[in-house]
């Protein structure tokens, strides 16, 4: 880690019981509070895969936060992938599991196939929405270019769930 990236993730806050008891949040708003550290952060999301993508797809809604940086800086096109029922005329829709119930993500197809898509969210934890939204491209006809996080949670095994070689992590990578 370069010593800025090093200030970034030191700025990402631990919070006890949240959602629930025995969870440990982390939250991402002092990263995104500070200019540099946001920066940063985007630059280093999409450092490995420069090149080797037309579109960014941002998981909502933390996703969202970085894709969109991301696509603007890379000079490509966005893609929000959606969770269930917010898209007017969805192309695909996959459901995954969560720890209560399950879960939707949608996409519109309003890029040529074959297109090559970058997925970016802030966390890998199960991994059950990243696999999710990299059905979605492929179903979608797109060529997936890699998936970029902040951080994963390892112990939830996420990175054997989503199963990207080209999975990029900022800060335990
Ligand atoms: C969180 C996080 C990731 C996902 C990771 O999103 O932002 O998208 O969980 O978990 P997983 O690897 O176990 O699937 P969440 O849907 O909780 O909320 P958000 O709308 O705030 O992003
Ligand atoms: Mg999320």
């Amino acid at each position: 880690l370069t010593p800025e990236l090093a200030r970034a993730e030191s700025l990402i806050r631990e919070v006890d019981d949240f959602p629930s008891q025995g969870i440990l949040f982390r939250d991402i708003t002092p990263l995104l509070a500070d200019a540099r550290a946001f920066r940063a952060t985007v630059d280093a999301l999409i450092a490995p895969f420069l090149g080797t993508f037309d579109v960014v797809a941002g998981l909502e809604a933390r996703g969202f936060l970085f894709a969109s940086a991301a696509a603007y800086t890379a000079n490509a096109g966005l893609m929000p992938i959606r969770k269930a029922g917010k898209l007017p005329r969805p192309a695909a829709a996959v459901d995954y599991s969560l720890e209560y119930g399950v879960a939707m993500v949608e996409a519109h197809d309003d890029f040529p196939r074959g297109s090559r898509v970058l997925l970016i969210d802030d966390v890998l934890a199960t991994g059950g929405t990243l696999a999710a939204a990299h059905k979605l491209i492929e179903r979608l006809g797109y060529t997936a270019a890699g998936t970029a996080v902040l951080f994963e949670i390892a112990d939830l095994g996420g990175r054997d769930t989503l199963n990207d070689p080209l999975l990029h992590t900022v800060f335990n990578g």
